[in-house]
């Protein structure tokens, strides 16, 4: 993708979605694509508004990191959704894009065969390396909350930098065969508008089983960083109704849920 305006109508005439994607700013090249998703549902964007670029300048991940955002490789996408109820189950929101996300690699782009697991919360991995991530954001704009959806997808061949070269692999390397960033958006996006429908009218937990059985973090030790800063040696036991994972301290008889952290896989 390159030209603004031939972005988006390449991603509409071959997008099959109702909702999701329907609405499309696409910028060659921008800070980060949240930050404009934020900026377009302040303004008001609609519900499942799309922001894509093909590089971005300041692309962010999860607690503060930087997301590598060269230009032309990969997918940078971030969508606006507007709940129409502002209860607790939103905060399983990224654990429900990733089981969107991986239906579409798999069934998408990435065609069977090849082993794609979800890290929690919001990791797609291949092996032990990462292969897309999913950073949601949330403001309350006059009352109503509003999110953003963004997640980056590693798909073009990719000279790394040294501190990604190990932990960081692209769907070229995964599967072998050259995928267009745009045909792996679309891919996903049609995988996800059904999963957000689901989530919307029932929130995780119909889409719990679905998580647990592709989730590679559960059933091990694990170490997991705390929001106070804790890191400890769990057993990773299963996932609570709303996407906690369900954890045993070492000599616990009783599960601990962990509502939010990091883990750490030895
Ligand atoms: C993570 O794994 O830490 C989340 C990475 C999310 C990266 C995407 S790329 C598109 C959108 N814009 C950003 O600045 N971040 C997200």
């Amino acid at each position: 993708m390159s030209d603004a305006s031939d972005a988006v109508a390449e991603v509409a005439v071959a997008l099959g979605t109702r909702w999701l994607g329907r609405a499309h700013r696409h910028h060659a090249e921008t800070g980060s694509t949240n930050d404009d998703a934020a900026a377009w549902a302040a303004a008001g964007a609609p519900h499942g508004a799309l922001v894509t670029a093909d590089e971005q300048h300041a692309g962010r991940g999860r607690l503060g990191r930087t997301w590598h955002s060269p230009a032309g490789s990969h997918v940078y996408a971030s969508v606006v959704l507007r709940p129409t109820t502002a209860d607790a189950r939103w905060s399983a929101l990224g654990l429900a894009v990733g089981v969107g996300l991986r239906d579409g690699l798999r069934d998408g782009a990435l065609g069977a065969g090849v082993d794609l697991g979800l890290k929690w919360p919001n990791d797609l991995l291949v092996g032990d390396r990462k292969l897309a991530g999913i950073l949601c954001e949330a403001r309350w704009i006059g009352g109503a909350p509003q999110i953003v959806v963004g997640f980056g997808i590693n798909v073009r061949r990719q000279a790394w930098p040294a501190e990604l070269r190990a932990r960081a692999i692209t769907l070229e390397e995964a599967t072998g065969a050259a995928h267009r960033p745009a045909d792996v958006l679309v891919a996903v996006l049609e995988a996800l508008e059904p999963v957000l429908d689901e989530f919307g009218a029932r929130g995780f937990a119909g889409l719990r089983e679905r998580y647990e059985s592709a989730c590679v973090s559960l059933g091990r030790v694990v170490r997991v960083s705390e929001a106070d800063g804790r890191a400890t040696e769990v057993f990773a036991a299963a996932l609570d109704h709303d996407g906690a994972l369900l954890v045993r301290d070492p000599g616990a008889s009783r599960l601990r849920r962990v509502e939010a952290g990091e883990l750490l896989m030895p």
